[in-house]
């Protein structure tokens, strides 16, 4: 029911209810009450709104899903679907919509049950109708602050994605910086021993052929790949005629020589993010059976990259020969490491070098047949 009557006096205009871009308000107007839709119809018509009507819940759903609309005037108290029933559904079907709900005098416990689920405010029946606008003009006001603060929110987290991405792709090409520079410290070192040149690069690919081989995951298949070009950069602190004496080390020399171990993992340790791969510097030139350095680990204790690097360090000192030793073939290489399986070389790093090697002489040998 509604008390006041549609005299002139009663209806206000309402220019100040145009939304920012201009457009006309469009309100939908619910409930089961002819009389109520005409009258509340008619004043907000004539207060410039542009008036739909829905007789029922349902309809109000249909008639949501089909259109736009501002604003949603819902009585509460309908045959079938309830008005608070409908709010959590019209929002659904239009989050951007702003409800007010008509109720009955003596159903306050009600309407702030819609307001729980989602309506902006609510009416007493019998309805003022200055009230009536002033309770659009609210909801209409909140519903613009909030489209306001979404947009903001919005604009915020699309600022904080790109500057995250921007962080992300700064610190990893920093990375690859850091990971360069030790790489060309390696290089050139490797650049003053003719029998050292190009080492790192070709045991990155041996090592990580070997990982792939052994069924490693691609990031751990990549960490060796980096740990076997990096391993040797502690020896830019051992002494040059040490690295590059003929024949074999005193044992005063040998002690100076392991410790590249240590000194290259002081060179990479500020690199964070090289995460195993410093583990697998660490190890290698641990032994299988525990006779190696600096730790003396075993078996399992040493880390698999730890493992498969002492396995491709041995194998590419004796097919790379020295100034002093005439390089090894693959095949008389793989039998003198045999000899050496369970000792210097974990077994099933052993069985994957022996594939990968012989794989490598088939690909040499189909390469080398003429066209
Ligand atoms: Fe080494």
């Amino acid at each position: 029911m509604i008390s006041a009557p549609l005299s002139k006096s009663a209806i206000v205009t309402a220019p100040e209810i145009m939304l920012t871009d201009r457009r006309m308000v469009r309100v939908l107007l619910v409930d089961d009450e002819e009389a109520i839709r005409l009258s509340l119809g008619t004043f907000l018509t004539r207060s410039g709104y542009e008036v739909e009507t829905a007789s029922s819940a349902l309809q109000a759903l249909e008639m949501l899903d089909s259109g736009r609309f501002s604003l949603m005037l819902s009585d509460i108290r309908m045959p079938g679907m309830t008005g608070v029933e409908l709010v959590p559904k019209a929002l659904a079907s239009n989050p951007d919509l702003a409800i007010v709900m008509l109720t009955a005098v003596n159903d306050a416990p009600t309407a702030t049950e819609a307001l729980s689920r989602g309506a902006m405010g609510y009416l007493t029946k019998p309805v003022e109708l200055p009230d009536l606008h002033e309770s659009i003009l609210k909801a209409l006001h909140r519903r613009e602050m909030l489209l306001q603060q979404r947009e903001i929110d919005h604009v915020i987290r699309e600022e904080v994605t790109m500057r995250t991405a921007e962080l992300e792709r700064e610190k990893s090409a920093l990375r690859d910086l850091t990971i360069q520079v030790a790489e060309s410290l390696v290089i050139a070192m490797e650049a003053k021993n003719p029998y050292m040149r190009g080492r790192s690069i070709r045991i990155g690919e041996m090592a990580a052929a070997i990982a792939d081989e052994m069924a490693l995951d691609v990031d751990t298949v990549e960490a060796v790949r980096l740990a076997a070009r990096l391993m040797d950069v502690g020896k830019i602190g051992i002494r040059e005629e040490i690295l590059n004496k003929p024949g074999s080390l005193t044992p005063e020399e040998f002690a100076h020589v392991k410790l590249h171990v240590e000194m290259g993992i002081n060179i990479l340790a500020p690199m964070k993010h090289l995460g195993s791969v410093l583990d697998y510097v660490r190890d290698h030139h641990e032994h299988f059976d525990g006779t190696g350095y600096p730790r003396q680990l075993g078996d399992n204790q040493i880390s698999i990259g730890g493992r498969i690097l002492a396995a491709t360090d041995a194998y590419d000192a004796l097919t790379s020969g020295r100034s002093y030793q005439e390089p090894l073939t693959p095949h008389s290489t793989l039998e003198y490491l045999s000899e050496r399986v369970g000792s210097l070389i974990d077994p099933e790093v052993y069985k994957a070098l022996s594939i990968v090697v012989r794989r490598r002489r088939s690909l040499t040998f189909i390469t080398a047949i003429p066209n």
